[in-house]
């Protein structure tokens, strides 16, 4: 049976690590993290989605999934911990990566494959992490193997889409894929498509810098769509209709720690990328320009309650990394605002999340900052009623779009 070691038991690698165990490999699971793997120890999950407690209880009756703080001896080491975004310097931090891959060295043999998952920029494959396990005495595409196999599944269908989507493989060298490859089409069903490391790398970044680059178009689109007092939702509608068009959503800018962060990764090592910059400081300043809007609209109200609809990143989960609502929320006291928070799904925040009465009753504006379903079903009579004053700016479209009322916020991004 091969042996798997997982170096990283968060989001993608503990869900990863799981598969795997499920699917005829007996896996240890490594993370510096105490608690997480105590909780694991008793087959409970240190977090919640849907399906990864049925799998961890799969993989626990089966005995071929344990959770450790030590790295042991394996077939194949995979790495997937963080790789945060180092703002002061608008590069990748890749102290974890490292980190990891020193830990893999005293246990390193001949034959085994190291595989990065954790995103990176193009030539890490090829450039640090060779040269970190080379330190070992053993030499890269001769005595061991390295891959990259970027993971791009989304927060809130993570299984689903992990054993779905198409994967790309890339080794530093062709016997380094193929054996990446045999691993991995043990449980995806998507295609696996093969290359080089340094385009796998490179990839991943270039997916999610697309939809940046897009995000920023549409805000763009729709901050000169109020200039011309138009519904930017109609217009985009609209085109999108045309065949070869597919114009992104606007909104109050971008959160997550992929789409908000992967753009930098591409650009660190060059003095040459104006558009991908460009489009990261647009979208970095939706949230002025949403509060400019509440500005607008509470002008003259005495010492105003600004509602917040939403902090996650995005509709329907409650991960709340790198949201822009945060950007907008300081702002907003900044100006001396009353801010208060409803949001059905986020637990968990650096301010108080209330519930939908506490949050409204009195309000002088709402701002709905996330797509959550919950709103789309909302009445905006209802919320009227309940609040002082009747604004509301939606960047959104969730609740205009359910009414197709005329309300304040009937205009582009708001
Ligand atoms: N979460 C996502 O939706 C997503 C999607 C695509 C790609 N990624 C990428 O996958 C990688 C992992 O992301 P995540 O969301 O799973 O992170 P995470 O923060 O959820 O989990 C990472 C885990 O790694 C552990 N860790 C740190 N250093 C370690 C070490 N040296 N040895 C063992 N464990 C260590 C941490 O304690 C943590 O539990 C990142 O590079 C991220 O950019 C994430």
């Amino acid at each position: 049976m091969i042996k798997l070691c997982v170096l990283g038991l968060g989001y993608i690698g503990l869900p990863t690590a799981l598969l795997f165990a499920n699917n005829g490999m007996d896996v240890v699971g490594v993370d510096i993290n105490e608690r997480v793997v105590n909780t694991l120890k008793d087959c409970k999950m240190p977090f919640e989605e849907k399906g990864f407690q049925e799998l961890l209880d799969g993989a626990c009756k089966k005995e071929s999934f344990r959770a450790s703080t030590k790295v042991e001896k394996a077939d194949v080491f995979l790495v997937a911990v963080p790789t945060p975004f180092d703002a002061e310097l608008r590069m990748a931090d890749l102290k974890y990566v490292v980190s990891a891959c020193e830990m893999i060295i005293p246990h390193l043999e001949k034959g085994n494959i190291v595989i990065i998952e954790s995103t990176i920029p193009p030539k890490t494959c090829e450039k640090r992490v060779r040269r970190i396990l080379e330190r070992s005495g053993l030499k890269a595409s001769q005595d061991f193997y390295i891959s990259h196999c970027p993971e791009r599944a989304i927060p809130g269908n993570t299984l689903h889409e992990m054993v779905n989507n198409d994967r790309v493989i890339g080794g530093l060298d062709e016997k380094a894929t193929e054996l990446t490859r045999d691993l991995y089409s043990s449980f995806v069903k998507g295609n696996l498509y093969l290359t080089t490391s340094t385009t796998a790398e490179m990839i991943k970044l270039m997916e999610n810098t697309y939809r940046d680059v897009n995000i920023a178009l549409a805000n763009e689109l729709s901050m000169l769509a109020e200039d011309y007092d138009i519904n930017i939702w109609e217009a985009i509608e609209i085109a999108n209709k045309h065949p070869r068009v597919n114009i992104h959503k606007p909104g109050p800018g971008v959160g997550g720690h992929c789409i908000a962060i992967d753009p930098w990764f591409l650009t660190e090592n060059t003095s040459d990328s104006s558009l991908i910059t460009l489009a990261r400081n647009i979208n970095d300043s939706m949230p002025i320009h949403v509060l400019k809007k509440v500005k607008d609209l509470v002008n003259g109200i005495e010492n105003p309650v600004i509602t917040v609809f939403g902090v996650a990143y995005k509709g329907d989960i409650a991960d709340t990394r790198a949201t822009p609502a945060l950007k907008f929320i300081k702002l907003a006291e900044k100006e001396g605002f009353t801010i208060r928070i409803y949001d059905p799904f986020v637990k968990e925040f650096e301010y108080p999340i209330l519930s939908l009465e506490e949050a409204v009753k009195g309000s002088d504006c709402i701002v709905v900052l996330t797509d959550h379903s919950e709103f789309r079903e909302m009445n905006p009579d209802d919320l009227y009623h309940m609040m002082k004053n009747p604004n509301i700016v939606d960047s959104k479209n969730v609740l205009s779009k359910q009414t197709g009322l005329e309300l304040n916020y009937n205009k582009s991004i708001a």
